[in-house]
């Protein structure tokens, strides 16, 4: 039996090399040893998009062509709506019993997304809704439905895990052994960098490169990407480690890399020239991705087939696990069922 992963996104838009990097490659990579579950957590994406269901909705689609297209495969992978799947709401409520209020707002994520989401709940918080406070249970609840044992997640979301696998222990104390402790994987790439030099590459920063990104707006983007500052002549010698450019020549492993990292010390080498190097490289590197990405948007029933499938695999999953769940809180109610079919 393969060890079940189960790791996802919020539907909010599209993806960029961080995520790519940060998550999706791993993904892919372990998509062949485990069994697989990407969540496209559209419920987690409304508790601070409530007034933008339609922004929610259409990331649906782009979010699942964004899986298919860096090689995440259905053949392997079942990708899911959270929506779907009405046991994670049954199981966040039963969950909300075993979380204090005060615990979740210690949790140093949702304090950091209520600080940047100010004019949402307000300058100092007070006005947080009860879901968004609470969407970290919900998390629980949508990785431990699924007999969850490795959670593939980057470092922000460590605390989410942390507080899935308290609960997991609270459960299993006081109704029995029933769900499994996930384990935390964080991811080995360190964030990835912005084409500012942001520690961060984010949509909001508008420092970010899209998988989907045709070759006009990435030459447009690697143009204005900041390199050396005290390099200011086209033949200045210059320190690659203070450049965004050589950063990205790294990140996707352009086999000139040592040339460029000495032409670029020895001044040999102007900014213009080795950024239209890596306009070039960065377009091959995202061709395959962009290739698989058209066939699939000329075939959107393939789309709407691959997340159908996963959606009834994962009910198929979380219909055992809630079974189990019921019978440990004694609120298995056979009889209404047995009756049920009697009464056919
Ligand atoms: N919170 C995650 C994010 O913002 C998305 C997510 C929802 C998730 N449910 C999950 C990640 C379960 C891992 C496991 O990226």
């Amino acid at each position: 039996m393969k060890k079940v992963i189960l790791t996802g996104d919020r539907p909010t838009g599209r993806m960029h090399l961080g995520h790519y990097f940060g998550s999706l490659k791993n993904r892919v990579e372990m998509q062949y040893d485990y069994e697989t579950y990407i969540i496209i957590a559209d419920v987690q994406a409304l508790t601070d998009n409530f007034e933008n269901p339609e922004k929610v909705r259409d990331n649906i689609k782009e979010l699942a062509l964004d899986y298919l297209s860096v090689g995440i495969d259905p053949e392997h992978t079942h990708i899911f709506i959270q929506s779907m799947i009405p046991e994670i709401a049954e199981l966040t409520i039963y969950y909300s019993n075993l979380v204090t209020v005060s615990r979740l707002f210690r949790n140093p994520t949702t304090k950091a997304e209520v600080n940047q989401k100010q004019n949402l709940f307000g300058q100092s918080g007070e006005g947080i809704t009860y879901g968004f406070l609470g969407y970290p249970v919900s998390q629980a609840a949508d990785i431990t439905c699924f007999d969850c044992e490795i959670c593939p997640v980057g470092e922000d979301q460590a605390p989410h895990l942390e507080q899935a696998r308290e609960i997991v222990r609270k459960f299993n104390r006081i109704y029995g052994p029933t769900l499994k402790e996930p384990e935390t994987i964080l991811s080995s790439t360190p964030r990835i960098k912005g084409l500012d030099g942001n520690e961060k590459m984010g949509k909001s920063l508008g420092n970010a490169i899209y998988l989907a990104d045709d070759s006009e707006t990435i030459s447009k983007k690697i143009m204005q990407a900041v390199t050396d500052t005290n390099k200011i002549r086209k033949n200045d010698p210059a320190d690659p480690n203070k450049c965004m450019v050589y950063y990205y020549h790294k990140l996707i492993e352009n086999e000139n890399l040592e040339t460029v990292c000495r032409e670029c010390k020895q001044g040999e080498r102007g900014c213009v020239a080795c950024k239209k190097e890596l306009i070039q490289k960065m377009i091959e590197f995202l061709k395959p991705m962009q290739e698989k990405r058209a066939y699939y948007e000329q075939h959107p029933e393939l789309v709407e087939k691959i997340l159908t499938d996963g959606t009834i695999a994962a009910q198929k999953k979380a219909k055992e696990v809630m079974k189990r769940v019921r019978k440990s809180m004694k609120i298995d109610y056979d009889f209404i069922q047995k009756n049920r079919l009697q009464r056919k």
